[in-house]
């Protein structure tokens, strides 16, 4: 069983004076590299044109073929996701209203970009299946001041979208997706894009598409459309024409030239993808204390993400576990943790009870993937996953001489 990972006793476990098991780290992070000849092709027209930003050919001809793949009117191409979901919540939020609300157990700092468009984040709690916000829940965070719902999908499957949509309808409420971990999926059938009132996406090189930085809105309404043009670009709706307090989140040419190189590659990241997630699945089989969580394969998945949970019966503690992990160069990751209400923040937010939040921030973990790890790779982390099990009670008492010495 050792011998993939290398391990045969504990004292070979980095943590404990042992060789590193990965001299390159092993994240989790997308970090795909489209095809370099692709990008330099794009790049080269921008480059020969001078067309460098402000709307060029190359961010166009992207935010036609997003709008396209999501079966969408309208695509808006931003520097990231960060200010394309700010502009978008103040575009949509009910005025002279002061609260938003979230699930605390999502992105690290999805608050602080809600906290830059003045509103307060109301927590609300998640299903504790989906790990996703759940309108059973979130309607318990709504009240007379609530400007906006914000539904972030979670990193595996999706949330509630007809819930949701349902919710949104009964309270008049504006609903906004984060969709950025649910980028080229679908819904019962549908392409995630078309839902609520807009739906934000990232293109930060850890996504699905990598364009370096960069994110995008999708939308069928006409008028946030035209008004998100604007406030990207200062405002302007023509020259010396500002109809509108705006900012400057434009995406630039070279950005849309890479994420166009990544979007030509993405039907093969796709199914290399899937082919890791599948071995995953495979090699997690022998170890029952670890519970991968399940793409669904009735819809439309990118598998970009592995996410694991330690059932109570894995003999290590979820700290100990990350603890050995990194140690050799698996940079794994908690989900989520800890969720942001526990998290001082510089700004005012709204929690309530979130006592199934607290307890599901301790017990899933992200597992190295992502274009920059290999099958070799995975199959080391899942052996040295199981060499942890067997020899936990050693492992332990090892981590409890290192905290003496
Ligand atoms: C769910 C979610 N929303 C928003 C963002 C922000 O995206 P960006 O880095 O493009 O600003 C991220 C980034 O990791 C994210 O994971």
């Amino acid at each position: 069983m050792s011998k993939v990972s290398g391990k045969f006793g504990v004292s070979d476990l980095a943590r404990f004076g042992g060789e590193k098991m990965f001299g390159r780290v092993r994240g989790t992070p997308n970090l795909v590299r489209p095809n370099v000849e692709q990008f330099l092709t794009y790049s080269r027209e921008f480059f020969e044109a001078r067309r460098y930003t402000n709307a060029g050919p190359l961010v166009r001809r992207l935010e036609a073929r997003l709008a396209h793949m999501h079966g969408v009117k309208y695509c808006i191409a931003f520097a990231n996701a960060f200010w394309a979901i700010v502009m978008t919540i103040r575009s949509l939020a009910l005025e002279g209203r002061s609260e938003l609300v979230m699930p605390s157990l999502t992105y690290r700092r999805l608050a602080d970009i809600v906290s830059w468009t003045g509103l307060t984040p109301h927590f609300c709690e998640v299903n504790k299946d989906t790990l996703a916000m759940d309108p059973k829940f979130a309607v318990k965070a709504v009240n007379e001041r609530t400007a906006l719902l914000l539904a972030p999908h979670p990193i595996v499957n999706n949330c509630d979208v007809a819930g949701m949509e349902e919710l949104s309808a009964k309270t008049k409420i504006p609903l906004v997706f984060d969709s950025v971990e649910s980028a080229m999926e679908t819904y019962r059938g549908t392409m995630i894009g078309g839902f609520g009132r807009a739906e934000c996406f990232s293109m930060h090189s850890s996504k699905l598409i990598n364009g370096f930085e960069g994110g995008y809105v999708t939308t069928n309404d006409a008028v946030l459309a035209e008004r998100l043009g604007y406030v990207r670009g200062f405002g302007f709706a023509a020259e010396d024409r500002v109809v509108a307090l705006g900012l400057n989140a434009k995406l630039n040419e070279v950005h849309a030239a890479m994420a166009l190189a990544a979007i030509d590659d993405l039907p093969a990241q796709i199914e290399r993808n899937r082919a890791k997630y599948v071995l995953y699945r495979e090699l997690l089989r022998g170890i029952p204390e670890i519970r991968l969580l399940e793409f669904d394969d009735n819809e439309k998945r990118c598998y970009k993400t592995i996410v694991v949970e330690l059932l109570n019966s894995w003999p290590l503690s979820r700290g100990r576990t990350i603890d050995i992990l990194h140690a050799e160069g698996a940079l794994v990751r908690p989900y989520y943790s800890p969720p942001q209400h526990l998290k001082k923040m510089a700004y005012e937010t709204i929690a309530e009870d979130l006592s199934e939040t607290e307890r599901l921030a301790e017990r899933f973990l992200l597992l190295p993937c992502g274009a920059h790890v290999d099958e070799d790779d995975i199959s080391q982390v899942v052996d040295l996953l199981a060499f942890l099990r067997s020899r936990a009670a050693e492992i332990g008492s090892a981590f409890d001489r290192a905290a003496l010495a």
